[in-house]
């Protein structure tokens, strides 16, 4: 039986080997859930036997064989310091416009290149890919890399298609019915709504021609077309390495996207960086949640915005309010409050898949993160969002539009809020039952996400770079799309048109004049 195995093994080792390629995975983004978006990629490649180059500033302390991750913790340094859910409460923030975060992620970038083993790894002549894979983060500029390597090239986007991302491999969407990447509104779209995305997009598109292309050219020849200078090739435009891509891989899916026509280079793969193995309970939290017996109420505000950084105030009455519910608390603090009431049990970590997927769980208190999101679809568990920075508005927004949500803002009544939202997602049958729903919808597809992913990793390989795929539209300029051409065509045949009727015109009158006169003369 042993013996088997190991011969089954073995086998599978050899048959993946044949397919075995060199991938380079860039996620240079400090920030623990695009990390866990980089690290579900490198997981899913290295399962399908392929060798792995990780760009990341989550250093892997035991890298699995045929990894090798290369540290970029040095990105860390342009996150704001002190963004603690106390100090956002207290001053209003500035929530990040475009402008700002391509100047961020740029400073990102250039941090990453920086690094010294980075820069070892793209000036070694001998070093090859067969493959990048890059997360689109409001910026261009990673496309670099493939061009550096002469290879094909995959975005990986973190949220689900938007015109940013689309333009790259096809052309921006239509604004009357699908939305920005930072918009929180769901198509159909009303009239107001229908002029702000316009608005959106043109805003930005103006802003990009006259300054953010700018800025990303410019880090685009300094940081990384030097290395292919080295390696004797003439650089590329950075027009043409951004308009490069293979395809797009999303980490959405129609359960939470809207269902809107897409390029044939554009994939979902939305909750494939959840295992697959269920994760089990530890043995007290299991005893804890089946013995439930009104449900679970399960709170966690992620891993960057820590619930100790609340202010005080909040954390007592929390506390006191949740010691008044019939439910089960669960709730992930870094702090041990002295007196616990007796249906209150604080995580110092929790096993959040876990969780979500335990029968008793009734809701899920979250403050709208992507993944936290995607994995409360994933296990058809409602949500109560309390959002506190960045996309976690759109999230909640949203998560509220497909009625599985209801929204809480962080205030200092937070507490007597949340109450009201809690029983109301709890009292409420609608909330349960559309999360079930979406959540039908999001694992009802032919094949899971993660086969979907190494599936269109090794076609793209395989057919280097998948040119079959690309939109005709890409190479097709504006004014050809309006066809503003023909319009310039029919403009000058109208007044050629014109010109020749008043010539033929003036030429028939005045033969008849002549004649005219002619005969008066005779008289
Ligand atoms: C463009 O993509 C093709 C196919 O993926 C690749 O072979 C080529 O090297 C890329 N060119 C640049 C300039 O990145």
């Amino acid at each position: 039986m042993e013996r088997a195995k190991v011969f089954c093994f073995l086998i599978s080792i050899i048959l993946t080997c044949g397919d075995a390629a060199k991938i380079l995975v860039v996620f240079p983004m400090p920030s623990r859930s695009h990390g866990n978006l980089g690290d579900g990629v490198v997981r899913h490649l290295l399962n399908a036997g392929h060798e792995v180059t990780y760009i990341t500033p989550f250093v892997y302390k035991n890298p699995p064989p045929n990894l090798r991750s290369i540290d970029v913790s040095a990105t860390f340094d342009i996150m704001p310091i002190d963004m603690t859910i106390k100090n956002i409460m207290d001053r209003t923030i500035n929530i990040e416009n475009v402008g700002s975060l391509v100047y961020m992620m740029t400073e990102m970038l250039k941090k990453t290149v920086e690094t010294e083993s980075v820069q070892k790894l793209l000036s070694d002549p001998k070093e090859e890919f067969d493959l990048v894979v890059a997360e689109w983060m409001f910026s261009d500029v990673p496309a670099g890399f493939a061009a550096i390597y002469n290879c094909p090239l995959i975005w990986l986007s973190s949220v689900e298609p938007h015109w940013m991302i689309l333009q790259l491999i096809d052309q921006p969407t239509n604004p009357a019915y699908t939305v920005d990447i930072m918009s929180i509104y769901t198509p159909p779209l009303n009239f107001f709504q229908r002029v702000n995305e316009l608005w959106t997009q043109l805003k930005v598109k103006f802003l990009n021609f006259v300054w953010l292309d700018g800025v990303q050219e410019k880090a685009y020849n300094q940081l990384l077309a030097p290395f292919i200078a080295k390696r004797g090739r003439q650089p590329p435009s950075f027009d043409e390495v951004r308009h490069n891509a293979s395809m797009i891989l999303s980490n959405a899916y129609v359960s939470t996207s809207v269902a809107q026509s897409l390029p044939q280079s554009h994939k979902f793969i939305g909750g494939y960086h959840i295992e697959d193995k269920e994760t089990a309970l530890p043995e007290d939290l299991k005893k804890i949640m089946d013995n439930a017996k009104n449900g679970v109420v399960y709170f966690s505000m992620g891993s960057n915005l820590k619930s100790k950084d609340m202010p005080e105030e909040i954390k007592r009455d929390l506390l006191k309010m949740f010691g008044t519910l019939k439910q089960t608390v669960l709730w992930k603090f870094e702090e041990k409050p002295e007196k616990l009431p007796s249906n209150v049990h604080i995580l110092q970590w929790a096993p959040q898949p876990a969780i979500l997927s335990h029968p008793n769980l009734a809701v899920f208190v979250t403050h709208g993160g992507l993944l936290s999101t995607t994995e409360a679809v994933h296990f058809g568990v409602p949500i109560i969002g309390i959002p506190v920075f960045a996309d976690q508005f759109m999230n909640v927004a949203k998560s509220v539009n497909r009625g599985f949500a209801l929204r809480v803002d962080l205030s200092y009544s937070l507490a007597a809020e949340l109450k009201d939202a809690i029983n109301e997602v709890t009292s409420n049958p609608r909330f349960a039952e559309k999360a079930k729903e979406l959540s039908y919808i999001h694992h009802d597809r032919p094949v899971k996400p993660g086969v979907e992913l190494v599936h269109w990793v090794n076609h793209v390989i395989k057919t280097r770079g998948a040119p079959h795929l690309r939109s005709p539209a890409l190479h097709v300029t504006f004014y050809q799309k309006m066809y503003l051409d023909l319009a310039v065509v029919l403009v000058l045949l109208f007044l050629a048109g014109r010109v020749l009727l008043k010539k033929i015109c003036a030429a028939v009158c005045s033969k008849k004049e002549c004649s005219a006169g002619g005969r008066k003369k005779n008289n």
